[in-house]
């Protein structure tokens, strides 16, 4: 075969990777779940020092017959960047096995844990839908979630206490990681604001970071009932039950954080109005709403190699959405069409200051 045969061969078992690795990526988040199941980082973490693999296996409680497999699940998660390998001191034949940046954020006592956002995420309850989007693209379901489990998220989340826990829990592990950020960049839109209504807030954590950083502010953490039943305010904080389709608390300022990307248009200037209605407008002082989601790239701006993965993530986001919520993420004219048919004058975008999210200021 002449050379370019050749290139076409090399070319065409190249695409034969690329195709096989992208039926295998399940595999990945499943090996790790798998880890995060066992507690493999805690057992290494709690060593203290590079863990030899005997010393590891010893330390599960997995059945005597698996521990010649636990080798074979550390080296696809050591591949992929969770845990890094080191020669034993004592014996040059056993490795030993440390953490990476990545997998203490999977210690579940890591204050910033991504752990229940893991088993959130992979969930059968959530994964399950995902075998039902080719039957979904051709019915006329709104999601399928819906054509998975007959109900919408929500409203699973209200009858099965297992997801509302996980669900919630996830959602809280997000506010330390942007916490820090958003009052160092963006403060100063919350200064100069005398309440805040944290709308779709869940258990209230960034609730509650927004009422420690403004203790002058009262702060209001408004959601489904079964979403703060239970919850008890103190301080400069309430938690409030409520329907943000119906009513949403009067208030100054209103935060719509990770709110907007799942619900459809129509539904999210719905909520947009019900947030106008809510604001405060005299003469001295005028409400805004505060939205923190993603603004993505327009489809047709080029992209380099440094924003693949971002774009990649953003992506697995939209998916998501519109497999579990029937939402999306949006980019700026989709934003500015929502704000705008929602009755609002003015708009301004902190464009990524919260890493792939931006936050957006919206004014009557
Ligand atoms: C993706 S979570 C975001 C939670 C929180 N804002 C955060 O960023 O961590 C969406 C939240 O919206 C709430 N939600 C859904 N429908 C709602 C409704 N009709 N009224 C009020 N809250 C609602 C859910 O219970 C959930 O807590």
């Amino acid at each position: 075969m002449g050379s370019n045969g050749e290139y076409c061969a090399s070319k065409l078992l190249e695409s034969q990777t690329h195709v096989w690795n992208h039926i295998f990526s399940y595999i990945n988040s499943m090996s790790l779940k798998c880890a995060i199941d066992l507690g493999i980082p805690e057992a290494i973490h709690n060593y203290g020092q590079p863990m030899p693999l005997s010393q590891l296996i010893s330390s599960l409680q997995i059945h005597p017959t698996k521990s010649q497999f636990i080798h074979r699940l550390m080296r696809i998660l050591t591949h992929s960047g969770f845990f890094s390998k080191e020669i034993s001191l004592k014996s040059e034949l056993e490795s030993s096995y440390a953490l990476t940046d990545a997998s203490k954020l999977l210690l579940k006592d890591h204050p910033m844990s991504l752990s229940p956002f893991l088993s959130a995420m992979l969930d059968p309850i959530l994964t399950k839908p995902w075998y039902k989007l080719p039957a979904w693209f051709q019915n006329n379901s709104p999601t399928s979630f819906y054509m998975t489990h007959g109900m919408t998220l929500w409203d699973y989340a209200s009858l099965e206490p297992t997801l509302n826990k996980y669900f919630n829990d996830a959602m809280a592990t997000d506010t330390p990681f942007i916490t820090s950020v958003l009052f160092e960049k963006c403060k100063g839109v919350f200064e100069g604001l005398e309440s805040l209504v944290d709308v779709g807030g869940g258990t209230g954590t960034m609730t509650k970071a927004i009422a420690e950083k403004f203790p002058q502010m009262e702060c209001i953490a408004f959601d489904l009932p079964h979403a703060v039943n239970g919850l008890q305010g103190s301080g400069n904080i309430k938690y409030v039950g409520g329907d943000m389709f119906e009513s949403i608390p009067p208030s100054d300022g209103i935060l719509l954080k990770f709110i907007l990307h799942d619900w459809p248009d129509e539904k999210c200037i719905k909520i947009l109005k019900k947030c106008k209605e809510a604001i405060t407008r005299s003469k001295e002082r005028k409400g805004k709403v505060i939205v923190i989601d993603m603004v993505v790239s327009d489809d047709d701006e080029k992209i380099d190699d440094e924003d693949h993965k971002s774009i990649e993530t953003q992506l697995f986001f939209d998916m998501l959405m519109m497999v579990e919520v029937n939402g999306k993420e949006r980019n700026e004219k989709e934003w500015a069409n929502l704000i705008f048919s929602a009755g609002f004058s003015d708009y301004k975008i902190y464009f990524s200051a919260l890493g792939l999210r931006s936050l957006i200021e919206i004014f009557p």
